[in-house]
């Protein structure tokens, strides 16, 4: 298949390939989305092929207006109002009931579907324009890093999509906040740049995912995105400034060798006197977000061995930035 590059300009020809059934990958303001037609089963299962996706794993539906929202799921409900009201439009997914229409390949056969409203006019417009709401897992091979950038969508998927809006860098860099408020109390399932004490601040019971864990394992319900690997550069992900290991094989930077090919991204310089290929630091944890996925996917084109991530303090969006590099820095 011949993967067409639109310009922004050109959301006519974007939303006549998602009537026709096709994949069009568009810009959000998480990361790329890789689209198609919510409620045409063939299209979504082409998702899941396009992407080497488990078939186990559920897609998130964007919406234009709350309208989109009914099109999915059983109601809104007054909790789910009050996150709407709040963080919609952005990057804020819910995990809401789902619709009797829905298709069962869309939610992975789960009773749930999970909805956002992007904050973004190019994501926007194309919905408007498809007239549906549009399925879009992040645009990326399965497991790989998310794509932040058109290139990287290309790189990652040209050839098995119909088209790429090329739109500019997306402005997080990392994936929406996930929260399920099917279960009570409304948990966090994967966090993002929405963080959960801003969610706190709206609806007091909620807690993460992490929160449960210890409690209740074997009765939580967690998203099944979260069991796979993901966000994995070819190079090895280290953390540095992480004392043990916190997650499998996250190793200290004194434990590289200095013969390896090794980067360094974070908030500050790393020792000077140790060996680095490519030293990148960013003037905020922003920045540190927005730069972390496309960090991985240029280290990975220059033939790096090992990336060495910074810890940073897991407030606002520290947290999820954390928990990409730490899932990134899992070998499995
Ligand atoms: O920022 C984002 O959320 C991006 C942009 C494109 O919107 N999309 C994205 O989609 O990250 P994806 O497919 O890469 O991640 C969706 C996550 C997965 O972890 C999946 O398991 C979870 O949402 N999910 C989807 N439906 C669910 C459901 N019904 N119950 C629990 N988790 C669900
Ligand atoms: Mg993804």
């Amino acid at each position: 298949m011949e993967t067409s590059l639109l310009r922004i300009d050109q959301l006519g020809d974007a939303a006549a390939i998602i009537a026709a059934g096709g994949l069009v990958a568009f810009p959000t303001e998480t990361v790329y989305g890789l689209g198609a037609d919510a409620t045409n089963a063939s299209a979504i299962l082409k998702i899941y092929e396009a992407k080497g996706r488990p078939s186990d794993n559920p897609l998130i539906v964007h919406v234009a207006d709350v309208g989109g929202v009914l099109r999915v799921a059983k109601e809104v409900s007054p909790i789910t109002q009050k996150l709407i009201d709040a963080f919609w439009p952005g990057p804020l997914t819910i995990v809401m009931p789902k619709g009797a229409s829905v298709t069962s390949e869309l939610c992975a056969g789960l009773p749930s579907v999970a909805v956002r409203m992007p904050n973004h006019p190019v994501a926007i417009e194309l919905i408007r324009r498809a007239g549906v709401p549009l399925v879009a897992p992040s645009a990326n091979r399965s497991g790989r890093p998310s794509g932040t950038t058109w290139e990287a969508v290309r790189d990652d998927l040209s050839g098995s999509v119909d088209a790429i809006v090329c739109g500019e860098p997306t402005d997080f860099g990392l994936e929406s906040t996930v929260i399920d408020i099917t279960q009570s109390p409304p948990c966090v399932l994967r966090h993002g740049a929405i963080s959960l004490t801003a969610i706190q601040d709206v609806c007091p019971d909620v807690v993460s995912v992490e929160d449960l864990e210890a409690a209740e394992q074997g009765r939580l319900r967690k998203s099944p995105g979260t069991r796979h690997r993901h966000y994995q550069p070819h190079a090895r992900v280290m953390v540095a400034g992480l004392k043990t290991d916190v997650m499998g094989n996250t190793l200290s930077v004194g434990q590289t060798s200095s013969a390896v090919s090794r980067a360094w991204i974070g908030l500050s310089s790393p020792n000077p006197s140790e060996n680095w290929r490519i030293i990148k630091v960013c003037e905020n944890v922003d920045e540190y977000a927005r730069a972390l996925f496309s960090f991985f996917r240029e280290m990975d084109r220059l033939g790096v061995e090992a990336i060495v991530c910074e810890r940073v303090s897991e407030d606002g969006i520290g947290r999820a930035l954390m928990d990409r590099i730490l899932r990134a820095s899992v070998d499995e």
